[in-house]
């Protein structure tokens, strides 16, 4: 499939999705998005696919919704867009999608890193929810994600300013996994995508939706969840043969079965 305003690419069972509108640091208008979330659905469809990594460039992973896109319109077309919708379906994805994030992440653009499950960030990153100077709010789940992400507290600071944090800073709150010199920010991801393509599918897959609904459900909900998930892949061919590798000290081959 060709798209316009992102590319596609795949590497030992990693699909890597690269947002492609440079001259505007990645603003994300909404065929963008539209693209996105259909190759993103792809792959998760795709059984050779088990991690995705989205990425942008060094200068901007995304610098947030396209302004010239909503700057004109109503709230009434913008309400009609019903442009959410579609960013909704990203969190549906059950394969993990591993974010290497460089340069501008504001606004969607930080929304869209906080739909990643893991994210290697650069040290030039620059993350922030600036919507506020523009006389708007988030949209995108950025002040429900943020706050469960770095706590009310920093996460109220970033909203109410609208001034970006570092990457250094964004990793002492918990809002990216790594910090790496920009040279290596994206073979670090992929390595990362990698090592975990190499995991048994269904348990990374059952594993990504349960640690999700840490943050959704009350705790004993949560351990119903997670128990019902731990006797499912006790019925898988891969726990058996993980058990068997185990034992017989060899490395498994993991089939997805
Ligand atoms: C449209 C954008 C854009 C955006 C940058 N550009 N961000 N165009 N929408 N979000 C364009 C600029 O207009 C410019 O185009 C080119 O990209 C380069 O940007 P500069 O401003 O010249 O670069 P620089 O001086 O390095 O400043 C970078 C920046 C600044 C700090 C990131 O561009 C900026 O503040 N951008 C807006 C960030 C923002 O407010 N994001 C939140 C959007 S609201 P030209 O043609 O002039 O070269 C949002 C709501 C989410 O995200 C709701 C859910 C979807």
């Amino acid at each position: 499939m060709s798209y316009e305003y992102i590319t596609v690419a795949r590497e030992d069972g990693v699909g890597i999705v690269t947002l492609n509108r440079p001259k505007i640091l990645n603003a994300l208008n909404l065929k963008l998005i539209d693209e996105l979330v259909t190759e993103l659905t792809n792959l998760d469809k795709d059984s050779e696919i088990r991690t995705i990594l989205l990425t942008g460039n060094e200068k901007a992973f995304a610098a947030g919704a396209d302004i010239n896109e909503m700057a004109e319109a109503s709230a009434i077309e913008i309400m009609k867009r019903d442009q959410f919708a579609v960013w909704d379906r990203i969190s549906l994805i059950s394969k993990p999608i591993i974010g290497a994030v460089s340069g501008f992440a504001l606004g969607g653009g930080c929304e869209l890193m906080m739909n990643c499950d893991i994210v290697i960030a650069s040290e030039t990153a620059v993350i922030g929810q600036p919507e506020i100077k523009l006389g708007v709010m988030p949209g995108a789940g950025g002040t429900q994600r943020l706050v469960r992400a770095v706590g009310l507290r920093k996460a109220m600071e970033m909203l109410l300013t609208g001034d970006p944090i570092t990457a250094k800073e964004a990793l002492q709150y918990g809002l990216v996994n790594r910090v790496v010199p920009v040279e290596v920010y994206y073979q670090e991801a992929l390595k990362l995508a990698k090592q975990i393509a190499g995991q048994p599918p269904l348990a990374v897959q059952v594993i990504k939706k349960a640690a999700h609904k840490a943050s959704d459900l009350p705790l004993q909900e949560g351990m119903d969840y997670e128990r019902n998930g731990f006797y499912l892949l006790l019925a898988s061919e891969d726990r058996q043969e993980g058990m068997q590798a185990f034992l017989e000290k060899r490395k498994p081959r993991f089939t997805g079965n």
